[in-house]
């Protein structure tokens, strides 16, 4: 009996592209992905005030850490202060690109302007509210969220943001993507969407990705999506596969890791006894924490 993988057909098969009838499988499982986050309970699960405790320190502490360490190392001094742009895809409903504009501001790093995009209408209309209630208007001028997919960043951008596509490329100088890209992967169109990133970036800069780590054994919903999600829709990438495409873009990986055991959703009991643990685990079992870093430098003398 063969043994089934359970990566998608089309990354199985990336030498000779996607078949016809992978091409139409994955536009369904793109429109059963558009659904979910289209939902109520999508709003809920990322807006700000009732994504749960875990979130809010997940951005003040394990984010917020990652996030400064690239301020410090990859965002040159001159841009801090004429201005930095910055990008998240697969934004949601901009809890990180809020709180980042926050984050530049109380540095003193001066925002150029910040995009978010995601291909829910739902949740970059979500943004948009949130954004008003968490912004201060002289921050909140610089923001901007728009519907785009991640596997057609700049073309979709260029039609938002009605910003022509040459002026678009090495534009940012900071993209983030927070558990949206294995999505990418799932679809089998992650090189799309890195290349796209790699353009838009300016040379020197980087691009932070953050996602679930298949290692971690307690995710919930992986019990619950083996019950009702394809090998397909429901597949994880490991750390080198997270990776792997950056690579192939032309970028220099300059941080791979695993790291912190806090889920978005927890509670603030929960939060806690997490907390207490997290010095064990991370001292244990590294390699089976919740979450997969990469993040990865654009070289400062590149082609477009
Ligand atoms: C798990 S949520 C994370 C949202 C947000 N980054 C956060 O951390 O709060 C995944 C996000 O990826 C978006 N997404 C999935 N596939 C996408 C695609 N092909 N293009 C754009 N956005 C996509 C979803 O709409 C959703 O907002």
């Amino acid at each position: 009996m063969p043994i089934r993988s359970e990566k998608p057909n089309s990354i199985q098969s990336s030498e000779g592209g996607p078949s016809s009838s992978d091409h139409s499988q994955n536009l369904q499982i793109a429109d059963r992905f558009l659904q979910e986050y289209s939902s109520d309970n999508a709003v809920r699960k990322y807006s700000r005030s009732t994504a749960g405790a875990g979130i809010e320190y997940l951005l003040e502490n394990d984010y917020g850490a990652i996030y400064k360490s690239v301020f410090d190392r990859y965002v040159p001094e001159a841009v801090k202060k004429t201005g930095l742009n910055l990008l998240e895809f697969g934004c949601g409903a901009g809890m990180n690109l809020i709180y980042l504009v926050t984050l530049l501001d109380k540095m003193g790093i001066r925002v150029g302007h910040a995009v978010g995009t995601d291909f829910s209408e739902t949740l970059i209309a979500t943004a948009n509210l949130e954004a008003e209630s968490y912004l201060p208007p002289d921050l909140r001028s610089k923001v901007k969220f728009c519907v785009a997919r991640n596997e057609s960043l700049i073309d979709d951008l260029h039609g938002q943001l009605g910003i022509g596509k040459e002026e678009l490329r090495g534009s940012f100088h900071l993209v983030i993507g927070v558990n949206t890209i294995r999505y990418s992967h799932r679809l089998g169109n992650v090189r799309e969407c890195v290349q796209d990133i790699y353009c838009l970036l300016s040379g020197g800069c980087a691009c932070v990705v953050i996602d679930m780590n298949k290692g971690f054994p307690f995710f919930r919903s992986r019990v619950r999506d083996r019950l009702n999600k394809s090998a397909e829709e429901r597949y994880l990438p490991s750390l080198d596969e997270y990776a792997s495409p950056f690579v192939d873009a032309g970028f220099e990986v300059v941080r791979k890791s695993h790291f912190s055991w806090v889920p978005h959703s927890a509670s603030p009991r929960l939060l806690k006894v997490i907390r207490a643990f997290t010095p064990v685990l991370d001292k244990v079992a590294p390699t089976h924490a919740m979450r997969c870093l990469v993040v990865s430098r654009k070289p400062a003398l590149s082609v477009l």
